[in-house]
């Protein structure tokens, strides 16, 4: 997504109208576009300065906006739970995920994170993403496809238990139900120092994740839930909106990281959280193996 002042054939637009009905497609010579609302013709868009009035055929009136890519990502048709801009932006940073990077996730699901992903890492760089079924990974293609991000990413069609190809990835984002069971695979295709990240619901999901974290020796893990509050926009009478999305997912954040066994080092390995192994217990699926 480049960014101009005025529409031009190619670029991802969106149509803002009445009661928020928003649209979000390629402008193409030629093309048109069909709402309930009329006809709008691409070649009466190319050219408009971004943030005009249009109108169809019948007169409805809409805002032509270049989309974020947050708009995008909510607007992403979808066959899974998918990882929402409150998210996706502080997991960006917190892994500082930057042009010309390799970075990782599992699994692919929607692709809402792989268009994060590949949005961040620019054209120099390299997104690898790994999914075990075949209709998701499809999906996901198409939605990246449509937004031109698909070149920046390899997609990658296993199940990760059976490990990564890969390795020295500068960040490696997991999203499967249960994280705890891939953290020494994850730990595989990271570079050492690298970062490592989960979202998962449930508390024990994130209690699981933390013994197999500590059993990987991964340091300075992070547990954190990000809430947002949106309010009403009226500066006479300002408050909370009535509803909000109470929940999404804990975000577990860790980095790959080398320990000494010079006892020199112990006390600062104690201080990042991966000194001590007396506390690590199984994670579920070794429990299972060993009945
Ligand atoms: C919640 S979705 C991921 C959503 C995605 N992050 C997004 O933003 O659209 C979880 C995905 O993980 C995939 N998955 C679960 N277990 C897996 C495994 N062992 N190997 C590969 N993919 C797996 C599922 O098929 C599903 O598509």
């Amino acid at each position: 997504m480049t960014y101009s002042s005025t529409a031009r054939a190619g670029d991802i637009a969106q149509l803002v109208g009445l009661s928020h009905k928003n649209f979000i497609f390629t402008l193409k010579t030629g093309g048109d576009f069909q709402t309930h609302r009329g006809v709008l013709k691409h070649d009466e868009l190319i050219g408009k300065t971004w943030g005009s009035q249009v109108f169809s055929h019948m007169g409805a009136p809409f805002f032509l906006l270049q989309p974020s890519l947050g708009d995008i990502l909510m607007a992403l048709p979808r066959n899974t739970q998918i990882l929402y801009p409150k998210d996706i932006g502080f997991i960006l940073v917190s892994m500082g995920v930057a042009p010309g990077q390799q970075v990782m996730e599992a699994g692919t699901g929607s692709g809402s994170m792989t268009i994060a992903l590949a949005t961040a890492v620019g054209a120099e760089g390299r997104v690898t993403s790994y999914e075990q079924r075949p209709d998701m990974q499809n999906l996901a293609r198409k939605n990246l496809e449509r937004i031109g991000l698909a070149e920046r990413v390899d997609f990658k069609l296993r199940d990760i238990q059976l490990g990564f190809d890969e390795t020295d990835a500068d960040a490696f984002f997991l999203d499967v139900p249960n994280p705890y069971d891939y953290i020494g695979q994850v730990r595989a295709a990271l570079k050492p120092g690298g970062f490592f990240c989960t979202l998962i619901p449930t508390f024990n999901q994130v209690e699981k994740t933390l013994y197999a974290l500590r059993q990987n020796k991964f340091a300075f893990v992070e547990v954190c839930e990000i809430l947002l509050r949106y309010f009403k926009p009226e500066p006479s009478r300002l408050r909370p909106v009535d509803r909000m999305v109470a929940h999404t997912g804990f975000l577990i954040f860790g980095r790959r990281i080398e320990p000494s066994a010079d006892p020199r080092g112990l006390e600062l390995a104690n201080e990042a959280g991966v000194g001590s192994m007396q506390e690590v217990k199984p994670t579920s699926s070794q429990e299972e193996q060993n009945v």
